[in-house]
C-alpha cells in the first residue's frame, strides 16, 4: 500500500483524476471500477473538464460501479445509476452501453450478484478500481464484519452508513437499508486500486484502515493485502497517520511520482 498526502483537497482530487486519466491514455479500452459519494464528485468534475479539453478519450472505456441501492431504479435521483449519469457519463464521450452498475430492481438478488461478477470476468477484470471510504471503514458497501473474500451480493447497511447517506434522501427515512455491492474479494482482484480520502471527519478511520490491523471490522484495511494500492489523502484526512514523514519522503523520491509532484 502506498500512501500519498497532498496539502489540499483539490490537489488530492487532481492527483486521483490524473492517475485515472493516465490509465485511460495508456490503455484506451481499459476497465474502470468506479465509486459514487460526495468525495468523488470533484474527481468526476476534473475528468469531465479533461474530456472536454480533449485530454482524455473515454470512447473505448468500460466501467463497473461498486454498488447500487436495492429498490431504486435508474431514474430515481438517489440511485447510483442516476448519480453516475449526472456527474460523469452524460458529460463525457463514454458509450453508456459499456457502463455497468448492479440492477437495484433485480428480483433475484443471488443471481444479480453472480451475474455482475460474471460480467466483470467476461470483460477481463478491472484495471483500476476507484474507492472512497465510509465513516465505518467500508469500501463499496462492505460493512464491518463483511468477509474479506466476499463477492458481489446484497448487503444490509449499518446505522452509521444510514446516518451518513440519509441526508441525501427526501425524506431521509426513504433511504434503502440494503444495497448490492462488489465484495472485498472482488475489489482485491482489481489490478490497481486508488482509494481517495478527504476531510477531517475521515482522519480517524483513515488511520485505522492504513496503519491499523487488517480486520473485517474495517474492510478498507484489507487493501493492505493488495499488491498495487495507492491511498491518496488530503492533509486533514491524513492528520492521524503516524508515518507521515515517510509517506512524504516516498512521494518526493520515488521516480514513478516524478510527473505528479
Ligand atoms: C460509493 C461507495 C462508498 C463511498 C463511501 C464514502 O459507491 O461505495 O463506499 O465511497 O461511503 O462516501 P462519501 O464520499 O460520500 O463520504
Amino acid at each position: 500500500m502506498e500512501v500519498i498526502i497532498r496539502p489540499t483537497t483539490a490537489q488530492a482530487v487532481e492527483l486521483t483524476a490524473r492517475l485515472l486519466a493516465d490509465t485511460v491514455k495508456a490503455k484506451p479500452a481499459c476497465k474502470l471500477g468506479l465509486a459514487t459519494g460526495a468525495t468523488m464528485e470533484a474527481v468526476y468534475d476534473v475528468l469531465v473538464k479533461m474530456n472536454k479539453a480533449g485530454e482524455v478519450d473515454f470512447s473505448q472505456v468500460t466501467s463497473f460501479n461498486l454498488d447500487e441501492y436495492i429498490g431504486l431504479g435508474p431514474d430515481d435521483v438517489n440511485s447510483y445509476r442516476y448519480y453516475m449519469n449526472h456527474h460523469l457519463f452524460d458529460h463525457i464521450n463514454i458509450d453508456k452501453r459499456n457502463t455497468h452498475l448492479p440492477n437495484g430492481l433485480a428480483e433475484d438478488e443471488l443471481a444479480e450478484g453472480i451475474n455482475y461478477e460474471a460480467d466483470i470476468e467476461d470483460a477481463g477484470g478491472i484495471d483500476v478500481q476507484l474507492l472512497g471510504i465510509g465513516n465505518d471503514g467500508h469500501v463499496g458497501f462492505n460493512e464491518p464484519g463483511s468477509s474479506l473474500s466476499s463477492r458481489t451480493r446484497a448487503k444490509s447497511l449499518t446505522p452509521v452508513t444510514y446516518r451518513q447517506n440519509c441526508v441525501y434522501f427526501n425524506p431521509p427515512e426513504s433511504m434503502p437499508k440494503r444495497a448490492f455491492t462488489m465484495g472485498v474479494g472482488t475489489i482485491l482482484d482489481a489490478n490497481r486500486v486508488i482509494l481517495l480520502i478527504t476531510g477531517a471527519r475521515k482522519a480517524e478511520i483513515a488511520a485505522r484502515a492504513i496503519e491499523g490491523p487488517v480486520t473485517s471490522m474495517v474492510t478498507a484495511s484489507a487493501l493492505q493485502m493488495h499488491p498495487n494500492t495507492v491511498v491518496i489523502l488530503d492533509a486533514d484526512a491524513a492528520a492521524q497517520l503516524t508515518l507521515k514523514e515517510y509517506y512524504d519522503w516516498v512521494f518526493a523520491n520515488e521516480p514513478k511520482w516524478k510527473n505528479y509532484r
